[in-house]
């Protein structure tokens, strides 16, 4: 027979998403309703590794928070235990330090683990069960990319930024007679570009999932100057690409897992003044999609897990 659980611990791993604290505050709730003790794991999982702290949650310190963006746990996306970055004299090296995570916690008397986070936080989650820890997953991201669940929370409130911006795009692109191509998250995914895109009327939706041709981006644009619309609104996902042709990174990426994409909109924007001689700007939404008060949906969904 499992021993009964009595005390648990939560982590926030990966990059943050509007809807990380109403969770929190959910699970130490009900965890204490339960009789349960919680414990958050401060900065994914560097509190079991002595590089930050281990803070008890009551429900004093979960109190008012439903509504705030981040994490109170903190987060990190360079934070996996099977490969944590060390400091040598000559640079950086990785370790693995898993086993340790499993002393760790095993030595505060932990029973369980709730590990929200992102694909890369929760195949983590997902290797230390392999190696008998407790585990339950709850699914993050603005990206809305994980498998085995329908929604990840964070990806309404993304979109809710994403088409607020381009409300307010519509404007001044009318204004000035404009193209514009605005770069929105989502990594390898177009969910976010596909989401904010209709329901902020965009001329042109670019997904990672459909390579696109720049002959028919532009002669969409075309066309609707002809028909008296001088302005366009491009949205494209940041993991977009052209046919035959490869997706644009961040300049400082590197190789791996988290290899940053960067630099889409600036590439077409310049082709497509290139092509049609439209005056046409650029803008990167980036980590704004990320920030601020979680969307009432989020909040629920968030609530839920
Ligand atoms: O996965 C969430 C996400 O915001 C992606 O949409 C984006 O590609 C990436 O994280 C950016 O990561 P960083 O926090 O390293 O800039």
């Amino acid at each position: 027979m499992n021993e009964p659980i009595r005390r648990i611990a939560i982590t926030t791993g990966g990059g943050d998403a509007p809807g990380l604290n109403a969770v929190i505050r959910a699970a130490v709730l009900s965890a204490i309703q339960l009789g349960w003790e919680v414990f958050g794991i401060r900065k994914g999982y560097a509190g079991l590794l002595g590089e930050d702290t281990i803070i008890p949650l009551d429900p004093q310190a979960v109190r008012g928070i439903t509504h705030l963006g981040g994490t109170i746990l903190g987060t990190t996306n360079r934070g996996d235990p099977f490969s944590w970055p060390v400091h040598v004299s000559d640079g950086i090296i990785t370790a693995d330090r898993s086993d340790e995570v499993i002393r760790a916690f095993r030595r505060l008397g932990f029973d369980a683990l709730i590990a929200i986070g992102g694909d890369g936080s929760l195949q983590i989650a997902n290797e230390l069960f392999k190696k008998g820890l407790p585990v339950v997953g709850v699914p993050k991201t603005i990206d809305n990319d994980l498998a085995a669940t329908q929604v990840t929370f964070g990806f309404n409130t993304a979109v809710e930024t994403a088409t607020d911006a381009l409300d307010k795009l519509h404007s001044t692109a009318e204004s000035h007679e404009r193209v514009f191509v605005v770069e929105v998250m989502g990594r390898h995914t177009g969910w976010i570009a596909l989401h904010a895109g209709v329901s902020g009327t965009a001329d042109v939706i670019l997904l990672p999932e459909i390579p696109y041709d720049l002959k028919k981006v532009c002669e969409k644009i075309e066309m609707r100057y002809l028909t008296g619309r001088n302005f366009a609104i491009v949205v494209v996902a940041e993991g977009a690409l052209p046919a035959g042709g490869s997706a644009s990174y961040a300049e400082d990426a590197v190789a791996g897992r988290d290899k940053r994409y960067g630099g889409i909109a600036d590439r077409l924007a310049h082709e497509i003044h290139r092509q049609t001689g439209r005056e046409t700007r650029s803008l990167v939404l980036g980590h704004l999609q990320r920030g601020g008060s979680p969307s009432a949906w989020d909040r629920l969904i968030a609530l839920r897990f």
